[in-house]
């Protein structure tokens, strides 16, 4: 089954009158590996908590008609909306199968819990397979690698049949070749489903996007393919600023995407 497209029009965040997410419109499909990317407190994160109902925001976010705001956090998630935070936040004295197998529950009915269990729920094995973890089934979850406790967090969510997964900030932390790694997983899964990636990094946004929207205080600065996005000028100035000559030679010290990420972490 393929999910439907989140369509989000005019998302309205205000904490006590400032305002956070001032007016964001963006879709998202199936199929898609879709970026929002922007500075440190442009309001990505916000933008993904209204949609899943942790924070209170205004104007629509419909995921195939359906509208999100204003449900309560455990409905969205029964409809197929799912998202990983910052910070991982598995269980680290679990488990890896103990971990999915609590993502499982998530998404059984009182009654099929109380049915003896057979066995690794199917779920749980196409889980592993798809994001390598499958050699990790009895290790706990604590002494997995950045990348593996990361990719965990994306194999809860598909044990929980997400079709829209919301991913902040999934490669933070990672080496290069866990990048890599997450981002050949976010394509392989992305076919069945939703996936909306919040980054910072500009490298990794580069070699996975299919679409990207670039937000800047609260607001959508630029949005399209990525070589589209990457020629406007405005996200231009945003990224690499009005950099005066030291920042620009201790930019030209460090590889590419960290002097991006570091120029987004000044603000
Ligand atoms: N709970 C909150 N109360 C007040 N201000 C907040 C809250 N959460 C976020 N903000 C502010 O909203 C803005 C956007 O934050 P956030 O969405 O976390 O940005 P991003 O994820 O793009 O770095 C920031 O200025 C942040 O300080
Ligand atoms: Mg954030």
């Amino acid at each position: 089954m393929t999910g439907a497209p989140l369509v989000v029009t005019d998302l309205r965040v205000e904490f006590s009158g400032f305002v956070a997410v001032g007016g964001v419109s963006f879709d998202a499909h199936p199929g898609e590996v879709r970026f929002l990317i922007g500075p440190n407190g442009a309001g990505k994160t916000t933008c993904i908590d209204a949609i899943t109902g942790l924070t209170r925001g205004t104007g629509s976010a419909k995921l195939g008609g359906t509208e999100l705001l204003g449900k309560q956090v455990h409905k969205i998630v029964r409809l197929g909306v799912g998202r990983t935070f910052q910070t991982a936040s598995v269980f680290d004295e679990l488990t890896v199968l103990q971990n999915l197998d609590i993502a499982a529950g998530l998404r059984r009915s009182p009654v099929s819990l109380l049915r003896a269990r057979r066995g690794v729920d199917p779920s749980i094995e196409r889980a592993l397979e798809e994001t390598g973890l499958a050699g990790e089934l009895a290790t706990p979850a604590g002494i997995l690698s950045h990348g593996q406790k990361q990719w965990l967090e994306i194999a809860m969510l598909l044990v929980q049949d997400a079709k829209v997964l919301l991913l902040d900030e999934p490669v933070a932390g990672m080496s290069h070749d866990e990048r890599t790694a997450t981002g050949e997983l976010l394509q392989r899964i992305a076919p069945k489903r939703t996936v909306l990636v919040v980054e910072h990094d500009m490298d990794f946004m580069r070699r996975f996007a299919t679409r990207v929207t670039v937000l800047h205080q609260g607001k959508v600065l630029s949005q399209g393919a990525v070589a589209e996005v990457q020629a406007d000028p405005r996200v231009q100035e945003v990224y690499l600023g009005t950099a005066g000559a030291a920042t620009t030679a201790a930019m030209s010290a460090v590889p590419e995407p960290v002097a991006a990420m570091q120029k987004l972490t000044e603000d």
